[in-house]
């Protein structure tokens, strides 16, 4: 509840947007050592006969219990990005800092939920897929860890089918699977890269209302990847906006989203239409219609 509460006090006193770095007007909660640090972030792919630049000098800080989300077009990097955090790329220069530790490797507080749904272990039924990890990297008892996987089941709506096999769960139901199966190992921070991208539009709508409700019931610290401006202001309370390959920062801004039923209200939908439309102008590198674009948002 106090992370809900200290959360929305941000929101409120910071729906200005501000370049990273400037707390002006922030509270004291959000002004606290942020969880994630990405500092002059490139990241490269070697091959052997030439070097792919994937992201060239990304800086941005997720606070806790932001629900952060990366935004840009195909290839520009946002899955190399997540991929960094969660320790599987090294950097190329630059560094990432989780709690003010440097990032070195992968590690059970970093948690990745991906789009594809052949991430749970086929032999396995739901509530072994959960639990499995909790005591191989938690080290919690085979009946502390069945205890957590049905509480976390039970959130994502699926305690009846613990004992089924993945194979007979449709899409929707498998990326509930892996999102409880993150949410149960109480990572420092969740990372997912377009968890619903592969879902049908109505499963989609309801999977990012669902993750916002889990959010809402206890707060958890989010670094979110899509493509999809509506998806990152339904998602996101921050979002960074990422240009074409390889990808730097364009601008960083707050989510107009005042909560769950935001879209329900029409003031609240006709700012985040406009929102929308303001990414995309930043997005296209489009001149705001009658004014230069808001200098302060601008990274460069
Ligand atoms: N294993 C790899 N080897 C070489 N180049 C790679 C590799 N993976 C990604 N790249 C390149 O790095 C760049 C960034 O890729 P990345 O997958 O991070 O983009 P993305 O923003 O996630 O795109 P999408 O929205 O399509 O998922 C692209 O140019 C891509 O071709
Ligand atoms: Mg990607």
């Amino acid at each position: 509840m106090d992370a809900v509460l200290r959360h929305r006090m941000r929101w409120s006193e910071s729906t200005a947007p501000q370049a990273e770095g400037n707390t002006t007007g922030r509270s004291a909660a959000a002004a606290a050592d942020p969880v994630l640090r990405a500092q002059a972030l490139t990241l490269e792919y070697r091959t052997p006969d030439r070097v792919v630049r994937a992201t060239h000098e990304v800086d941005f800080s997720v606070q806790e219990g932001d629900r952060f989300v990366l935004l840009g077009p195909s290839g520009c990097g946002k899955s190399t990005l997540l991929k960094a955090v969660a320790g599987f790329v090294q950097p190329a220069a630059g560094r990432i800092l989780l709690d003010g530790k440097q990032v070195e490797r992968p590690g059970a507080d970093r948690v990745v939920v991906f789009q594809e749904f052949d991430q749970l272990w086929p032999w396995l039924t739901v509530r072994q897929n959960i639990a499995f990890p909790l005591r191989q990297a938690r080290g919690l008892s085979r009946k502390e860890a069945a205890q957590r996987a049905e509480h976390y089941l039970d959130k994502v709506g699926l305690a009846r089918f613990a004992d089924a096999h993945p194979h007979t769960l449709s899409g929707g139901m498998k990326q509930r699977v892996a999102i409880a199966r993150a949410l149960a190992m109480r990572p420092r921070i969740l990372l997912m890269d377009e968890p619903f991208a592969a879902l049908d539009a109505l499963t989609r709508r309801r999977m990012q209302q669902e993750l916002l409700e889990l959010w809402e019931d206890a707060p958890f610290t989010l670094l979110f990847v899509t493509h999809s401006i509506e998806e990152a202001l339904l998602v996101g309370n921050r979002i960074l906006l990422l240009s074409p390959h390889p990808g730097r920062v364009r601008a960083e801004l707050n989510s107009p989203r005042a909560g769950l039923h935001a879209r329900d209200n029409p003031a609240a939908d006709a700012e985040f239409q406009a929102q929308a439309r303001r990414i995309h102008r930043l997005l296209f590198d489009e001149d705001e219609p009658g004014s230069a674009p808001a200098a302060h948002e601008e990274k460069r």
